[in-house]
């Protein structure tokens, strides 16, 4: 089961009242959902969106299989409004790192897959062995922040010509041949990078995030609250700068100066919420 993040900030933001709606963008395995539902009882609802469907029935949880990027469109054709808030718990689920066998997770020998969307064409294999190596050494740079994306990039490109990329652990394994030694013993593992940077590219994370927030902020109704948690600081930039342009414009006030990060117990509780940061804005 998937822990929601954050979820005493997350309702202490939205502050869910009786008959208020709110979108959850990310819905997952609705962890954060089901909280805003016993919330807002008896006649609020909640839109869900994600690309994966979910099996999960609530008379007042309206479900979309879909991209948040479309959520203009999926809020018209649901005529849900008015919208008291929005969260977007970005990125993915533990479901996707552990049990998805769609290559994620860097640890076992999974496809190379990484699609959120598996109605989608590009995949990590395309990218992998069809991208040419300065288009690995940019995503690797842009998306991944690694250090070593030249001597990656070069080492997959002389490795494909011999034999197609097939599965997560030759990846892992060029990866670890072509940086060195010392880095492989740091604190985070020295595949995290470069996986991080091809599942952006494969599901265009950045892009999507880009589109969807000024649709959120002006589906609110004014005073209406908007809830993001990023997981790595390409998300956190992204979000920090719309917020601020925003405000600049007088269009919204910021209720975090700072990001909210989850406390030393939920780390423990929760490893992967390690890296979380929550930003609230509340609309004018
Ligand atoms: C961190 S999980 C959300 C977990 C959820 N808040 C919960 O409590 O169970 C992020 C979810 O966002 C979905 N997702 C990522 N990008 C998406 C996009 N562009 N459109 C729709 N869903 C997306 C993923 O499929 C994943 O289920």
């Amino acid at each position: 089961m998937h822990k929601p993040v954050l979820i005493k900030e997350v309702l202490e933001y939205l502050n869910p009242q009786k008959g208020e709606n709110f979108v959850d963008c990310t819905f997952g395995f609705g962890g954060h959902s089901l909280a805003i539902l016993k919330k807002n009882k008896p006649n609020g609802k909640v839109l869900g969106i994600d690309f994966e469907k979910s099996s999960l029935e609530e008379d007042r949880l309206i479900l979309v299989n879909g991209n948040f990027a479309d959520l203009k469109k999926i809020v018209e054709k649901n005529d849900f409004y008015p919208i008291n808030g929005i969260l977007l718990d970005l990125g993915l689920s533990s479901w996707h790192f552990d049990k998805s066998n769609r290559g994620f997770s860097f640890k076992g020998e999974e496809p190379l897959d990484m699609r959120l969307n598996s109605e989608s064409e590009l995949t990590a294999e395309e990218i992998i062995n069809e991208w040419s190596e300065e288009e690995l050494i940019r995503i690797f740079e842009e998306y991944g922040e690694e250090r070593y994306s030249k001597s990656i990039a070069k080492s997959i490109c002389r490795n494909r010509t011999t034999k197609k990329i097939g599965n997560t652990s030759q990846l892992r394994e060029i990866i670890r041949q072509s940086i060195p030694g010392g880095y492989k013993h740091n604190r985070i593992n020295f595949a995290t990078k470069i996986f991080q940077a091809i599942r952006i590219a494969v599901n265009d994370e950045l892009n999507n995030l880009i589109k969807t927030l000024p649709q959120a902020l002006s589906l609110l109704k004014p005073k209406g609250r908007l809830v993001v948690i990023s997981f790595h600081s390409l998300e956190d930039r992204i979000v920090k700068n719309f917020f601020k342009d925003e405000f600049k414009k007088g269009n919204l006030e910021i209720l975090t100066k700072k990001p909210i990060i989850p406390s030393k117990e939920e780390i423990i509780f929760n490893p992967r919420s390690r890296s979380a940061k929550l930003r609230v804005i509340k609309k004018i």
